[in-house]
């Protein structure tokens, strides 16, 4: 049981209790199922005097009196099409590359919430696109900072282990099925030597249906290995690259994992 000064903070505003607060733990280190534990609980106790101060102070803040009401953001429910998919994404991935590509995660998150909007577009409009974003910076295609492909995979086919170097990507699961399974590479080289045998640790075994994603950042899961189901399949990716000159480079890895329970595989550079 501890007595202390907590702030709480209400409707954005910091409200400062007394002395008076006690914290008291009621469940230390539960035991929730065989082996996991939940981290213990704690309950904070006021006086009677420090509450109704407290709901005053929120009942101020409700009526208006003292600050403005905070309105809530209405959740998105509507759809969008590529080019409106450009014009939301492009401008936050160039801040994102120009920052250095901070809290990628977040980004990659962002990425995958207008993707899960977006109105599937045919490959010939995801080309179109690229065309006319390109035209507008005045760049080639190729050159664009971010772009979307859309993938056409044969039955069993698909793209052999290959990292993605200075790039990072979210793929949307769009018809059939797709196996991908992605690695890290092992160490602290993210680029280890050519010529050089290096282990990667697959991450992940995923089987993309429609509507269903993965992605990797340039630290996370870089290296993956994609293969169509026996119907063939459609992918949708979306790339962001950090220079002109990222690109994908193939590895050799060998089929007979070298640490099978922790999914550890020797590769080489192809
Ligand atoms: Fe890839």
């Amino acid at each position: 049981m501890v007595h202390f000064c907590p702030t709480l903070r209400i409707w954005g505003m910091s409200y400062r209790f007394g002395n008076d607060a006690i914290l008291s733990d009621t469940t230390s280190s539960a035991e929730v199922a065989d082996g996991v534990t939940m981290a213990r609980r704690s309950v904070l106790r006021l006086s009677a005097a420090t509450l109704a101060a407290a709901f005053s102070f929120s009942a101020c803040r409700a009526t208006g009196r003292g600050a403005s009401r905070a309105t809530p953001e209405p959740l998105p429910a509507d759809t969008i099409d590529l080019a409106e998919f450009f014009t939301r994404s492009y401008p936050r991935a160039q801040a994102f590359i120009a920052a250095g590509g901070p809290l990628e995660e977040a980004y990659l998150m962002g990425v995958a919430e207008l993707m899960a909007r977006l109105q599937v577009p045919t490959k010939a409009a995801c080309d179109a696109q690229l065309r006319t974003e390109a035209e507008a910076r005045g760049v080639h295609p190729r050159a664009l900072e971010f772009a979307v492909v859309m993938f056409d995979l044969d039955p069993g086919k698909g793209f052999e282990h290959h990292d993605h170097r200075d790039y990072n990507g979210v793929i949307l699961g769009v018809d059939g099925e797709i196996r991908c399974r992605n690695f890290d590479i092992v160490g602290d080289d993210p680029v280890p030597p050519k010529g050089s045998t290096f282990q990667i640790r697959q991450t992940r075994d995923d089987l993309l249906l429609p509507g269903r994603f993965s992605t990797l950042s340039r630290t996370r899961d870089n290296v993956h290995e994609v293969v169509a189901g026996p119907d063939g399949a459609r992918m949708l990716d979306v790339f962001t690259m950090f220079h002109a000159q990222a690109k994908s480079n193939w590895l050799k890895v060998d089929s007979k994992p070298r640490d099978e329970r922790r999914g550890i595989f020797d590769a080489a550079w192809a």
